[in-house]
């Protein structure tokens, strides 16, 4: 290979990510791949804004044919979030035959079935390691890592922001407002981060991860959620005082054909594992019938935590090319139609 062209759809919070991390670790990466990477065009909204990165304002556009319709063009990485135009732009990409990295989790709980399909179809790769849990290679954890086990229980902090606010609210006594206008201006916190308190970011996430775990195809609106928006400062303490420690928990259970998912505020004991998961930090508890217990732990959101695992997925794109064998990812898995979420 000469040299790679990426597309960036973002420069945000964690666009930026990517692009340092490119200029940074080039020399690991050229190692990793055998040629140069080079970010040929980025989308944005607003061609003036000041950014944490330096990008050469020739290479920022905002038609967005400029990057999907630009046949020099071989990977699309989708950082702008949004569900429905995001998705159009995520089918023209495989349909123009680019492979898609993507960290959109309300994109992939919605219609992953559907890209995964499409980018089978064009041999193209999708990958989205950034959708959960940020930095944490938890969904190559679960379809390569633990591939030969029967998974029954995943039990997870997989919100950032969530998990920020009660951290600070339990350890400094500070206020919830406060608290999350700080993880907004830190960049954990979603565009509209009603998402994030309501506890739908997290239910998305744990419908991705059980879809990986269990094989199965999960319609989000079959996951019970109830986010941290009524939590006060009395419930925290009180929980404290009792030696618990309150977190905003994603569960999915499998018990034979019957699989519970939900997010809710959970008591935890202080001895939990998961209890001692702080900041934005995420962790993943997993048990296996084989394995026994596992637990995946790191940096949940955050430019560059975030921007680890998309260029890790961009290495694993490019390594398939050189492989030839695009498309053909075990990420897009069989699923098991005898499963049935929170059935009664
Ligand atoms: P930001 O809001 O910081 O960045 C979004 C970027 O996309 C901006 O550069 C914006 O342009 C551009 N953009 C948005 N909408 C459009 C549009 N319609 N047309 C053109 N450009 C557009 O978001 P983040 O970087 O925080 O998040 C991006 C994605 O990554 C989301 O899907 C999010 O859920 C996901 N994610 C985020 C994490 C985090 O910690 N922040 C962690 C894991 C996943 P402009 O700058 O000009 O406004
Ligand atoms: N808003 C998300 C969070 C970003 O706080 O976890 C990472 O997906």
């Amino acid at each position: 290979m000469k040299s790679i062209s990426v597309g960036l759809l973002g420069l945000g919070t964690v666009g930026c990510g990517v692009v340092t991390i490119l200029h940074n670790h080039q020399d690991k990466l050229m190692h990793q791949v055998g040629c140069p990477i080079k970010v040929k065009r980025v989308l944005v909204q607003d061609l003036h804004k000041d950014r944490m990165v330096k990008v050469d304002s020739s290479l920022l556009t905002t038609n967005v044919d400029d990057v999907i319709e630009d046949p020099e063009i071989d990977v699309v990485i989708e950082v702008m979030g949004g569900v429905e135009e995001t998705r159009q732009h995520v089918l023209s990409s495989l349909r123009n035959k680019k492979h898609v990295v993507t960290a959109n989790k309300d994109l992939m709980a919605l219609y992953g079935p559907e890209l995964l399909a499409v980018a089978s179809e064009n041999g193209c790769d999708l990958f989205y390691e950034a959708s959960v849990a940020g930095g944490i290679p938890i969904l190559r954890g679960l379809v390569d890592g633990l591939a030969s086990d029967r998974i029954t229980k995943m039990m997870g902090i997989v919100n950032g922001t969530t998990n920020f606010i009660l951290t600070k609210m339990s350890k400094y006594g500070s206020a919830y407002d406060d608290v999350l206008k700080e993880a907004q201006e830190l960049g954990y916190a979603e565009a509209d981060p009603t998402a994030d308190v309501e506890g739908l970011d997290a239910a998305r996430k744990m419908a991705i991860l059980a879809t990986l775990g269990y094989s199965m195809n999960i319609d989000l609106q079959d996951v019970r959620v109830q986010g941290i928006s009524s939590v006060t400062s009395e419930d925290i303490n009180y929980s404290k005082r009792l030696g618990y420690t309150l977190k905003l928990i994603g569960m999915a259970h499998r018990e034979g054909e019957k699989v519970e998912v939900s997010v809710q505020p959970t008591l935890l004991p202080d001895s939990h594992p998961l209890a001692g998961v702080n900041d934005e930090y995420n962790a993943v508890y997993v048990y296996g019938e084989a394995v026994g217990e596992t637990m995946f732990y790191g940096p949940g959101a955050g430019s560059l935590p975030t921007a680890t695992a998309i260029v890790s997925d961009l290495v694993g794109v490019m390594k398939n090319m050189r492989l030839g064998v695009n498309g053909r990812s075990a990420v897009s898995p069989q699923y098991d139609k005898k499963l049935k979420v929170n059935a009664e």
